[in-house]
């Protein structure tokens, strides 16, 4: 099937590594021109935009961005349109994740959640939103990275990401419901258990990885790729009518 996103324009935040990195490798597998924004060093990101580049035959541009900084938000914007003129699709990828128990969080540590998880979100998705307008673009879309966590746990001790990601399910339909008639998709998706550098390095991950097979009805956990192919499609005219829907990639673990 083609997904005639040859051409689009897409930012990727969280693009450097995991579940973004994959949708990065997606897009330009469908010739899309990828724009990774990530925090992490700047060589890295660089060196996964110029290989992606080389392989795919598509443009990349890489940027370093901290999603819940104003002013990192408008040079990501600024620098994207000046080199591509425009952007067609936002993956609002990049995640703050970790267990922390309520009896230890401190008021700063929620905080970094709520501004990268909820903050982050915004404020690239009100970046979106207006240059979709001033540009008067018939269609764009927007797809959050949510999580499995906003509505069934049995991890304990991550109530800082659950709340903030619960926050970015109700954005979702908010927002949809908000500028869809304008012609703005915006969509979420749900991974489950992903297995990426960071969920292998949390304590007990090999343990809390067998016990996690046990109860994922497609019998084992995602990969990211397997994340991105969704999210993917539901950027495509093929989704035309998926608005506003947060869709359930975990394998059958909410069943
Ligand atoms: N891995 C899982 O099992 C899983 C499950 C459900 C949801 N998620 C969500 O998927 C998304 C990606 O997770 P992942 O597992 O691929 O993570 P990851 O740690 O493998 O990669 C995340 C990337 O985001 C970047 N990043 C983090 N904060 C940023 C910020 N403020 N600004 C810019 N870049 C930032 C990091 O540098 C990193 O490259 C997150 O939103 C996460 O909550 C992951």
């Amino acid at each position: 099937m083609d997904l005639g996103l040859k051409g689009k324009v897409v930012i990727v935040t969280g693009g450097g590594a995991g579940i973004g990195a994959a949708m990065c490798q997606t897009f330009a597998e469908e010739g899309a021109n990828v724009v990774i924004a990530d925090f992490r060093p700047i060589e890295d990101t660089v060196s996964y935009a110029d290989k992606l580049a080389q392989k795919y035959q598509v443009e990349t541009l890489a940027v370093k961005v901290d999603v819940s900084r104003p002013d990192d938000v408008k040079r990501l914007f600024a620098e994207t349109v000046k080199k591509f003129r425009t952007v067609d699709i936002l993956m609002n990828n990049a995640g703050k994740m970790g267990l922390n128990r309520i009896e230890d969080i401190t008021i700063e540590e929620l905080q970094k959640f709520e501004r990268v998880n909820i903050e982050g979100l915004f404020l690239m998705s009100q970046a979106m939103v207006k240059l979709h307008r001033e540009q008067k673009r018939e269609k764009s879309w927007i797809v959050n990275t949510i999580s499995k966590s906003a509505f069934s746990t049995n991890s304990g001790g991550n109530s800082p990401y659950i709340a903030t990601k619960g926050a970015a399910a109700a954005f979702t339909r908010g927002l949809a419901t908000e500028v869809g008639r304008e012609g703005i998709y915006v969509n979420g998706i749900i991974p489950g258990y992903v297995v990426t550098e960071t969920t292998k390095n949390i304590p007990n991950a090999k343990e809390r990885s067998e016990a996690m097979t046990k109860i994922i009805p497609v019998g084992r956990e995602a990969e990211p790729k397997e994340i991105a192919d969704v999210a993917v499609f539901l950027c495509s005219e093929k989704a035309c009518q998926v608005m506003g829907v947060l869709m359930d990639i975990t394998g059958g673990t909410m069943l």
